[in-house]
């Protein structure tokens, strides 16, 4: 079996131990994704499985066996970003960037969860899809801790992808 990272096939590491964090940035040298608590408190550490968000810090890598990860550097690049990432920088949605990558990935697979009509806690009527609003928005990526304070920034940003894809 092999883990299919940023749509280049890998071995899974020889230790069944290895997080997937530390494979991602010891053994594949995708530095993209930061380590941050390394206990699951920050959400620095998320990346994509299968299109969904996982902390990395607390994935085994051998979990992720014949499994579809993306990490920031699979998103987009200078040359050709994300929308959510060219949206972090037209709102400020950064100060050192150290949480960015993290935020950026949780923010990936939380609009496609509310695509999917996925509720939240704060979601008022579990009957219907969950309308994008800014506090659904915040309650979605209170996982995800930025130190610097950016948070405005980045809700402002997500919720500018998140109305341009509606309209
Ligand atoms: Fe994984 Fe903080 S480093 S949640
Ligand atoms: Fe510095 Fe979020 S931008 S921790």
């Amino acid at each position: 079996m092999t883990i299919r990272v940023n749509d280049v096939e890998v071995e899974p590491p020889g230790d069944a131990r290895v997080s997937l964090l530390d494979f991602l940035r010891e053994e594949l040298h995708l530095t993209g994704t930061k380590v941050g608590c390394n206990q699951g408190a920050c959400g620095a550490c998320t990346v994509l499985v299968d299109g969904e968000r996982v902390l990395s810090c607390l994935t085994l890598a051998v979990q992720t066996d014949g499994r579809r990860v993306t990490t920031i550097e699979g998103l987009g690049s200078s040359e050709d970003p994300h929308p959510l990432q060219a949206a972090f920088v037209e709102h400020d949605g950064l100060q050192c960037g150290y949480c960015t990558p993290g935020q950026i990935c949780a923010a990936v697979a939380m609009l496609r969860e509310i695509a999917e009509g996925m509720p939240s806690y704060v979601t008022a009527d579990l009957a219907t899809t969950p309308v994008m609003t800014d506090e659904e928005v915040r309650e979605r990526m209170s996982g995800n801790l930025c130190r610097c304070g950016a948070h405005n920034g980045i809700i402002d940003a997500i919720l500018a992808v998140a109305r341009e894809r509606v309209a």
